[in-house]
C-alpha cells in the first residue's frame, strides 16, 4: 500500500509554477502537432532502432524491469548549502522479450561503474561510454548476447547534480525559520520524465516494476526521511551517515517514486485504513498548524483499494 504524505514544502513558488504548468500544457495542447515526440499519433513499433517513429527518443521495449533497489546519498555539503552534488548506486532485475547485446536505459547522471548478471553469473560489460545527450539514453553493451527466460540484474554506480533553481526532478529546496535560520531540503518530484535525473531508469511510464528506496543522509542535522511506503529500517553506516530503507513498493511507474529527505516533523491522523496510516509533515515551526489537515485531509474511503 502507498503511503499518502501531506507535504508542507513551501507552496508559494509551487503554486505559481503549477498555475505556469497549466498554462503551459494548454498552450501545448492548442499548439498539438505531430512533430511534437511527446503528443505524437502512436503507432506499432516497426523494431528498428532509431526509424522506429518516435525520431530515437523512445526505449526499444524489449528490456521489461521487474524491480528497483535505489540508492540514493546526499552529504552535508547539500543541506549546508555548498553543494547540489549526490551519488548513488542502482540495482535493476530485468528480462529482455529478444536477443540483444544491448541495454538502452535513461541516464542523464555521470556512471561511475556498470556491471551485470545473468542468472547470478557475472557477464563482462564492453562499453557504457555512448550516451545521447538530447535523448537521455545511455546503451550498455555487454560481451555476451542477451537471451529470454534469463533474470538479469544491472547495477550503475554514478554521480548526479541535484536541481537547485527548478522543482523537478531531484530537488533542493530552501526555507527559513523566522529567526532567520535557513534550511536546507532535498526531494523530488518526478512526473512526466525526471526520475531518470535521480537515477539510471527504464523511465517510461509502462515499465512499471516494484522499487526499493534507500537514504543515506548526515546523521547529525535533525533530518528524516519519507518515502512512498513506511520505513523498513534506519541504521547508521558510519559517524557521518544514516541510512533509511522503505518497504517494497507495489509495481508503479518510474514517476510514481516520491521521497523527501529534510527537517520536517509530522502530526499522524486517524489511520485510512488497517495498513494505511495517515500523517501530515512540514516544518516544525507549523506544527501548530496541522491539526485541520490532519482532521479533514483523508479522502472518502472510496474506490478498488479504498484509496484511488
Ligand atoms: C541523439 O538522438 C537524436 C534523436 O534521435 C539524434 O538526432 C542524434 O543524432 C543522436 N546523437 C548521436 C550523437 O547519436
Ligand atoms: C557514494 O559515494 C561514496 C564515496 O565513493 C561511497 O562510499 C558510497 O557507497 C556511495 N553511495 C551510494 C549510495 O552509491
Ligand atoms: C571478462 O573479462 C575478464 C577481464 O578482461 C576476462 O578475464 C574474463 O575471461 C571475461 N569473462 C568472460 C565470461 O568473458
Ligand atoms: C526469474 O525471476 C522470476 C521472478 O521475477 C522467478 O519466478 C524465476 O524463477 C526466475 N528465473 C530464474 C531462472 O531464476
Ligand atoms: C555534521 O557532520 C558533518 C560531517 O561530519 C560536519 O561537516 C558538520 O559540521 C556537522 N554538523 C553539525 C551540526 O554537527
Ligand atoms: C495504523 O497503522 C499502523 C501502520 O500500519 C499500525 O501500526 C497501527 O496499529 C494502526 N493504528 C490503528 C489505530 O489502527
Amino acid at each position: 500500500m502507498i503511503r499518502p504524505v501531506s507535504l508542507g514544502v513551501p507552496l508559494r513558488r509551487g503554486t505559481k509554477m503549477r498555475n505556469l504548468l497549466r498554462l503551459l500544457l494548454i498552450a501545448g495542447f492548442a499548439s498539438y502537432s505531430l512533430s511534437d515526440p511527446f503528443l505524437i499519433e502512436v503507432t506499432e513499433d516497426d523494431g528498428d532502432d532509431g526509424d522506429d517513429g518516435y525520431g530515437g527518443y523512445r526505449l526499444p521495449g524489449i528490456h521489461i524491469p521487474s524491480s528497483y533497489i535505489i540508492n540514493l546519498q546526499v552529504s552535508a555539503d547539500v543541506f549546508s548549502g555548498d553543494s547540489t552534488a549526490f551519488n548513488g548506486t542502482v540495482v535493476i532485475d530485468f528480462q529482455v522479450t529478444d536477443e540483444t547485446d544491448n541495454i538502452q536505459i535513461h541516464a542523464p547522471v555521470d556512471v561511475d561503474a556498470v556491471s551485470l548478471q545473468g542468472d547470478g553469473q557475472a557477464i563482462n560489460i564492453s562499453d557504457y561510454s555512448s550516451y545521447n545527450s538530447t535523448t537521455a539514453i545511455l546503451t550498455i553493451t555487454a560481451e555476451e548476447v542477451l537471451t529470454t527466460a534469463v533474470n538479469y540484474t544491472l547495477t550503475i554506480e554514478y554521480t548526479g547534480v541535484l536541481r537547485s533553481s527548478n522543482m523537478n526532478g531531484f530537488y533542493r529546496s530552501e526555507y527559513y525559520e523566522s529567526d532567520g535560520t535557513k534550511h536546507y531540503l532535498v526531494t523530488s518530484k518526478f512526473e512526466p520524465t525526471w526520475a531518470r535525473y535521480a537515477f539510471p531508469s527504464f523511465d517510461e511510464p509502462q515499465l512499471k516494476a516494484r522499487f526499493t528506496l534507500v537514504l543515506i543522509y548526515p546523521r547529525n542535522l535533525s533530518l528524516s526521511a519519507l518515502g512512498n511506503t513506511p520505513q523498513q529500517s534506519v541504521e547508521d553506516v558510519d559517524d557521518e551517515y544514516e541510512k533509511v530503507t522503505f518497504g517494497e513498493s507495489p509495481v508503479m511507474s518510474t514517476y510514481l517514486v516520491a521521497f523527501i529527505v529534510s527537517r520536517f516533523t509530522c502530526s499522524a491522523g486517524a489511520n485510512l485504513t488497517d495498513e494505511v496510516p495517515y500523517q501530515v509533515c512540514s516544518r516544525p515551526e507549523t506544527e501548530g498548524d496541522r491539526a485541520w489537515a490532519v482532521e479533514v485531509g483523508p479522502p472518502p474511503n472510496e474506490g478498488p483499494g479504498g484509496l484511488y
